[in-house]
């Protein structure tokens, strides 16, 4: 089957927040502790980009990549012996891109006494077998505050392309006066 052919294959019917949701767990061990003996943020980071990215592939039935962590928040620390739970869904879908929503909480399974320590907010695009971004189906929503979750990230995400710009003003900018020279990089 050609890449072609796939692509006008794929499902493209909407599809509901629910149906994509994930909750993946995981047991903090020694080895993710950083040097205060709490568990390590980066740890913590990339457990949500992973979490975030099975939503949004489940929801895209197709292979993602992320390209936004523009939201993170560590408000409590999560230690060794805690079982962490990440819940995973989506809130807003553009024609390629997809924003998810990622909640940690800890629990010591000792006492069972649970905290909510993270939240993050990623952006997944999919691609197809050329890396090429594709078509994700549109976000069904199925409750008023899934509705209200949509024009937040709408929101985010025109903020997230006036970053961009803004990026790119500044790329310009230093480029023109020679502080920048991005055609030596790696050259040395
Ligand atoms: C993802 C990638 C293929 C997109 O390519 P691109 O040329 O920027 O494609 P486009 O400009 O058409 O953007 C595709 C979508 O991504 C969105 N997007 C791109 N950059 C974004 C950013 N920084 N924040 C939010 N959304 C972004 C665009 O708005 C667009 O969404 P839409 O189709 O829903 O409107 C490319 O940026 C890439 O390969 N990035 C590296 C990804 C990676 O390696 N991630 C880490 C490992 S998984």
């Amino acid at each position: 089957m050609t890449g072609q052919q796939a692509k006008s294959e794929r499902d493209l019917t909407p599809r509901c927040v629910s149906e994509s949701r994930v909750t993946v767990s995981m047991l903090m061990n020694p080895e993710h502790a950083n040097v205060l003996g709490n568990v390590h943020g980066g740890v913590i980071m990339k457990l949500v980009d992973e979490a975030g990215g099975l939503a949004a592939m489940r929801h895209a039935r197709s292979p993602v990549v992320t390209v936004a962590i523009d939201s993170m928040t560590f408000e409590k620390p999560i230690y060794v012996g805690n079982f962490v739970f990440l819940t995973a869904e989506l809130t807003y879908t553009g024609r390629t891109s997809m924003e998810v929503r990622v909640e940690v909480t800890a629990e010591n399974p000792l006492t069972s006494e649970s905290v909510f320590t993270n939240l993050a907010y990623l952006v997944f695009v999919a691609i197809d077998d050329q890396g090429r971004p594709q078509p994700v189906p549109p976000l069904c929503l199925e409750t008023p505050e899934q509705g209200l979750r949509f024009e937040q990230a709408q929101e985010r995400q025109i903020e997230r392309k006036k970053q961009q710009q803004r990026e790119q003003t500044l790329e310009e900018f230093s480029l023109a006066n020679g502080q920048l020279d991005r055609t030596k990089s790696g050259q040395d």
